[in-house]
């Protein structure tokens, strides 16, 4: 399978952000994962609309923007409009009327969907959505923080999403997000899962360049 690695700007210095995606981006980096808190939906308070703005400016890499905030179909309009390539939300987050009209809306705008599930959230809960998904995020960590340990438990989740895409919608992507490393992607490229997304294993380490050749090459199994 073609693995994509999205390293997280969660744990990139903010102050120097544009050079630090450049950087990733000359490491071979696919796409530029952009965590969004609001301090309601997850316990912690990133960044927002502005800064997907300057990133678009900056950047012609492709912006996979992950909303950990409340009643996301407030707002993915306003992401789209500022730059984001796919806007993911959560699916605990809102309303089943108002996720598919927000699905709806990110397409109308040309851009990509993806539903996120928090680790205590059935795989499952994505089937009615799944003809309008292009990727699916299953977390491997609380959402919220950088830095946590990955979940082996939700190894068997990403294996059923697998099988669910591979049956429906064979063209979604599946994310997998929290606690990814030369370690765990192997265990995460084994369920199915095919994008990565690696904040501290990727910014955490000096040679962010070196950092993703790691993780691609132990995901190449
Ligand atoms: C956590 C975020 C992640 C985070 C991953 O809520 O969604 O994208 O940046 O960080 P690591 O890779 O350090 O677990
Ligand atoms: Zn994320």
């Amino acid at each position: 399978m073609d693995i994509k690695i999205a390293p997280s700007i969660l744990s990139a210095d903010f102050v120097r952000l544009a050079d630090e995606v450049e950087e990733i981006r000359a490491g071979g980096a696919d796409y530029v994962h952009v965590d969004v808190m609001d301090g309601l939906f997850v316990p912690n308070i990133s960044i927002g609309i502005p800064v997907v703005k300057s990133l678009r400016k900056a950047t012609d890499m492709f912006l996979d923007v992950h909303l950990m905030i409340d009643r996301p179909h407030r707002y993915v309009g306003k992401f789209c409009d500022a730059g984001a390539d796919l806007v993911c939300f959560h699916v605990e987050a809102d309303e089943p009327q108002d996720i598919l009209a927000a699905l709806d809306e990110i397409k109308a705008k040309g851009k990509k969907t993806a539903l996120s599930v928090k680790p205590k959230t059935p795989g499952s809960v994505i089937l009615p959505y799944l003809d309008r998904l292009d990727m699916v995020l299953v977390m491997t960590v609380e959402p919220g923080f950088g830095g946590q340990s990955f979940m082996a438990d939700m190894l068997p989740k990403i294996r059923g999403i697998r099988a669910l895409i591979n049956e429906y919608k064979p063209s979604c992507e599946l994310e997998v997000d929290g606690g990814i490393d030369d370690k765990t992607a192997p265990l995460v490229v084994d369920a199915g899962a095919n994008v990565l997304v690696a904040g501290s294993a990727v910014f955490g380490r000096p040679d962010r360049a070196k950092a993703i050749e790691d993780i691609r090459m132990a995901a190449a199994i």
